[in-house]
């Protein structure tokens, strides 16, 4: 069994992941900014006879990241995978000539720098052939066209993107693999009622990452096939 943490996996596709991977046996540790949430989270998937465990977790708290990984180090030992899916996404995000201060602070530092001080703290903890996962989104692609909606989060996702290579470099000496996923266009409270994608489909790819033998690193993958960065 890994044992696997997944952040802001309170609702959407973070919530489905846990499920997932709770199912096929996994050690899977639910984390949520909001532990009545969270605690809710864990009682649903209770009431289907998955057992997972808790804790709370702001990822742009830098004192919650570090008790975090305390609590994982004293409970469990290590962390096998850890799975950074939290996101946010403005409605206040249109255009990115008026996009305001706030919403282009809060953005980059909740989907690019936090799973990036997320990733940094866990790593020490992290044994040999670990994993890290980052959910990503199509919207941080550099090679296809640019769609208009939300720019500062398709900002905060190139740079999410970009964080990821530079993270796979640097932990492939503790023979680490870190990727990046697109889960598609899913439908949840961030993806909107029109998303053609089920919660449970969206976290298929991360679901595989966490458990296939030998992943490749420092890729971005949608649907279990790598597509470009
Ligand atoms: N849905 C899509 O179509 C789509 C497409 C591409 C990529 N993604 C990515 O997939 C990931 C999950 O998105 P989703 O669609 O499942 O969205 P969602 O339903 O809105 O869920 C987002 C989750 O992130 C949590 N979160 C936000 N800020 C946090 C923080 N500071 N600390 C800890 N948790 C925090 C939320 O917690 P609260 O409940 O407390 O707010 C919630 O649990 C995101 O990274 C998103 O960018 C989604």
């Amino acid at each position: 069994m890994k044992v696997i943490l997944v952040t802001g996996a309170n609702r959407g596709i973070g919530f489905e992941i846990v499920r997932q991977l709770a199912r096929l046996g996994e050690n899977v540790i639910l984390t949520a900014r909001d532990s009545a949430k969270g605690m809710g989270a864990v009682e649903k998937l209770a009431s289907e006879g998955l057992k997972v465990h808790f804790i709370h977790l702001d990822i742009t708290s830098r004192q919650q990241i570090f008790e975090a990984v305390d609590e994982v180090k004293q409970r469990f030992g290590k962390l096998d995978v850890l799975i950074n899916n939290s996101g946010i996404m403005h409605k206040q995000d249109r255009s990115i000539l008026q996009t305001d201060d706030a919403v282009i602070s809060d953005t980059l530092s909740t989907n690019a720098l936090a799973p990036l001080k997320v990733t940094q703290a866990f790593a020490s903890i992290i044994p040999r052939g670990g994993r890290v996962i980052i959910m990503s989104s199509d919207g941080g692609s550099m090679s296809n066209p640019i769609g208009g909606w939300s720019p500062v989060y398709c900002v905060s996702k190139s740079m999410l993107n970009a964080i990821t290579r530079h993270l796979a470099y640097a932990l492939s000496e503790k023979g680490i693999s870190v990727n990046a996923m697109c889960p598609g266009w899913v439908k949840t409270d961030l993806g909107g009622s029109g998303a053609p994608l089920t919660a449970e489909q969206g976290a298929d790819t991360a679901v595989w990452l966490a458990t296939t033998d030998k992943p490749e690193s420092g890729k971005i993958w949608r649907n279990r096939k790598k597509i470009p960065w």
